[in-house]
């Protein structure tokens, strides 16, 4: 009896000096779970987590600098892009911050055989109990289920010694959760649903034409008269018009421009043959160069505009417009059961941000191999991809659904694309300030579908990436006529970030927002801090696209359109400066605010990005959290870049 409490003393005291040895500070918490998340128990004692400790980088506070340095157009070293090889010793974590997480670990009892730092030596990995766990990080694991079915493990916050915590980023898992990337449109409208029974601009077409369609239609070989209908019908000349393109690709063989396409999403090949046979005729039977990541599919199993809209919409004026000499990369990513996350097409086009073995959240990032049945069962790809010199998504999340530190690290990522010298073209949402789908937030920063609170997107929010919003020609008008913000199916998504600060780069534009257009909103619907991340940036027309989709040409909308646009310009001026033996623009945000290029955009100053039960903002005179700097005037930036060293 007596020896039997004297051991189990023992045995607390130990636990007390083996586990908290030092004082522990917060590290990360989260609030509330995510929508549709419920708590189910405590876990397992004696379950084994994967653990890992995402090691803080070194330098980090001076990406923003770095980044500057080689993309700011008045830098001595702009163009100067880094090798990956430069960027992964710059970041790398230091010695003294391996050595001390290492030792902290094996101080708490964890056998130094167990802790294992990942090939890249951002990581270190060990595998706990959770009774381990537990007591490591001073919280409580717990068992967390989705409405789906679909189960998570997890904690809502957990501590670390304090002279471990500056070394760690992150700890994996912990309080972040799955959110799947998700599509940002494109919205379509059949004609037919637009008011114009039985007219489709399908072949198939017959009877009840409306006049001016008709017109259109008799006069398709006539530009000037197709011209005037670009607000109606927007084709690949209507926006050679808007924006004054008319380059023709001389660099071809240097040169590159990537889509990407995240499964089950697929092209038709028909589809894009059928809209190059009326637009492009000499493109017709040309393939993109499809990239499978991570068991990336062209899945034939269903074939409906949702499956097939983006990657046919992106794909047909992404080519239509760089023209015939320039190829196209399709990355198509993730297989067909789990999909695919932004975290794995990072992973495959850099092998410094790949973490190997489980470096990713293995709840938040989907893994590989996959053993499920028609799972992708290589390994995950990591650094084998190149990256093309432009890289268009039409995908995203709500900011709010992330946690910080994990949009913080991919942010980062961006921001070292850039170093590289790529650029990274995102859409910035179809819901105006509302989130996917039109869901905001509650007063308490729940996900509402009825909420007041603006719900900016991610990577939109990212001050390290290029973020286009969408406008339109407006009715009736000719495509000489300014453009507004898009209000046609869609709203333009913009707004502020609750997770980032204001970049260098933007501030006088946005304070000349903030200072002359003050939005009317109150305060506690959107961050008027005046010190948050803004965005868009730049905006391209998103209406009305003519695109072939399932056999059938249909009318698409979206910031999903307008981003393969933005995408082909710039690709257009990295063939120009190719040719002319300079560097790509890669990061593109320092230049395009820069006062130098202030007359290379046309500033849209009518509409809004209403969302949330607001009419959102307004496109003001100058940049505005609708349209941004306004649409690309081709000419102009061309001239303007051929002239920067
Ligand atoms: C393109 O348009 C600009 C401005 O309209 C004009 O100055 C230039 O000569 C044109 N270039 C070509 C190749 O047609
Ligand atoms: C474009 O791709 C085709 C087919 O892969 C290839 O034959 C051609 O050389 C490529 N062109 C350039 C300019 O890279
Ligand atoms: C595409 O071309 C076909 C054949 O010339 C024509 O009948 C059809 O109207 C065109 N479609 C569009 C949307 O221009
Ligand atoms: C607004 O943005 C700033 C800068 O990133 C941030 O410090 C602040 O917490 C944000 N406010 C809200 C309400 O999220
Ligand atoms: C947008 O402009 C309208 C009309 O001038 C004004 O009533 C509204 O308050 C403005 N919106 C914001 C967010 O400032
Ligand atoms: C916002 O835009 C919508 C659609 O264009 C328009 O009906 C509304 O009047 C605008 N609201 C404000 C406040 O300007």
């Amino acid at each position: 009896m007596k020896l039997l409490l004297l051991a189990s003393l023992f045995l607390a005291a130990q636990a007390a000096i083996i586990t908290h040895p030092h004082a522990t500070v917060l590290h990360e918490k989260r609030d509330l779970l995510p929508s549709g998340w419920a708590h189910a128990r405590r876990h397992d004692p004696s379950a084994t987590i994967p653990l890992k400790f995402a090691l803080t980088q070194s330098n980090m506070h001076r990406l923003e600098e770095f980044l500057n340095e080689v993309s700011h157009p008045k830098s001595p070293l702009y163009g100067n892009h880094w090798t990956a090889g430069k960027i992964a010793e710059t970041f790398a974590p230091s010695e003294e911050t391996m050595s001390t997480v290492h030792n902290w670990l094996v101080g708490s009892g964890i056998p130094s055989e167990r802790i294992k730092i990942s090939s890249t030596k951002g990581w270190i990995n060990v595998d706990a109990s959770v009774a381990e766990a537990n007591e490591l990080l001073r919280t409580e694991y717990n068992v967390y289920v989705h409405e789906s079915g679909k189960s998570h493990i997890g904690c809502n916050e957990y501590h670390l010694p304090a002279h471990v915590a500056p070394h760690v980023e992150l700890v994996l898992p912990s309080v972040h959760f799955d959110a799947r990337v998700e599509k940002r449109g494109p919205s379509t409208t059949p004609i037919s649903n637009l008011g114009q029974p039985g007219f489709g601009i399908t072949p198939k077409t017959t009877g009840g034409v409306p006049t001016e369609v008709l017109k259109f239609h008799n006069a398709k070989q006539d530009a000037a008269a197709a011209a005037d209908y670009c607000w109606l019908i927007l084709t690949p000349d209507c926006l050679r018009t808007l924006y004054g393109l008319n380059y023709t690709a001389q660099a071809a063989d240097k040169n590159s421009f990537g889509v990407v396409e995240y499964t089950p999403q697929a092209f038709i090949q028909s589809d894009i043959d059928m809209f190059h046979f009326n637009y492009s005729r000499e493109i017709m039977g040309k393939t993109p160069n499809v990239i499978s990541i991570d068991g990336g599919v062209l899945q034939k199993q269903v074939q409906n505009f949702a499956y097939n809209g983006e990657s046919d919409l992106d794909l047909e004026y992404a080519m239509n417009l760089v023209g015939v000499e320039q190829n196209i990369t399709l990355y198509q990513v993730g297989d067909l059961v789990q999909g695919a996350s932004f975290n794995n097409f990072l992973d495959a086009i850099d092998g410094s941000y790949c973490t190997f073995e489980g470096g990713d959240d293995i709840y938040q990032d989907p893994h590989y191999p996959n053993t499920q049945t028609g799972g992708w069962k290589g390994a995950a790809e990591c650094g084998t991809v190149k990256p093309t010199n432009v890289i268009s998504t039409s995908y995203g999340y709500n900011e709010a659904d992330l946690n910080p530190t994990y949009t913080a690290r991919q942010c980062a990522e961006y921001a070292k694309l850039g170093l590289m010298g790529i650029t990274m073209l995102f859409s910035s949402g179809d819901s105006g300030v509302g989130g996917n789908n039109g869901v905001c937030m509650s007063e308490f920063g729940f996900p509402d579908a009825y909420g007041s609170v603006f719900n900016p997107g991610f990577p939109a929010s990212c001050p390290f990436v290029t973020v286009v919003g969408a406008t339109q020609i407006n009715k009736n008008a000719p495509v000489t006529a300014p453009e507004a913000a898009i209000d046609q199916v869609i709203f333009s998504g913009g707004g502020f970030s609750n997770h980032f600060a204001m970049p260098d780069y933007q501030k006088d534009h946005v304070n000349n927002y903030l200072t002359n257009f003050p939005p009317s909103h109150p305060d506690d619907i959107w961050n008027s801090t005046g010190v948050a991340r803004a965005f868009p940036d730049i905006a391209a027309n998103g209406a009305n696209f003519v695109a072939a989709v399932n056999g059938q040409f249909i009318l698409v909308y979206g910031t999903s359109a307008s981003t393969p646009v933005i995408g082909a310009l710039i690709t257009l001026i990295n063939d120009a400066r190719l040719a002319a033996g300079k560097k790509t623009v890669g990061f593109i945000n320092p230049t395009i605010y820069s006062p130098d290029f202030s007359d290379a955009f046309n500033d849209i100053v009518s509409g809004n990005n209403s969302g949330c039960g607001s009419s959102g903002f307004n496109a003001t005179s100058g940049w505005d959290p609708v349209t941004g700097l306004g649409t690309p005037r081709f000419g102009k930036l061309l001239e303007k870049w051929l002239s920067l060293p």
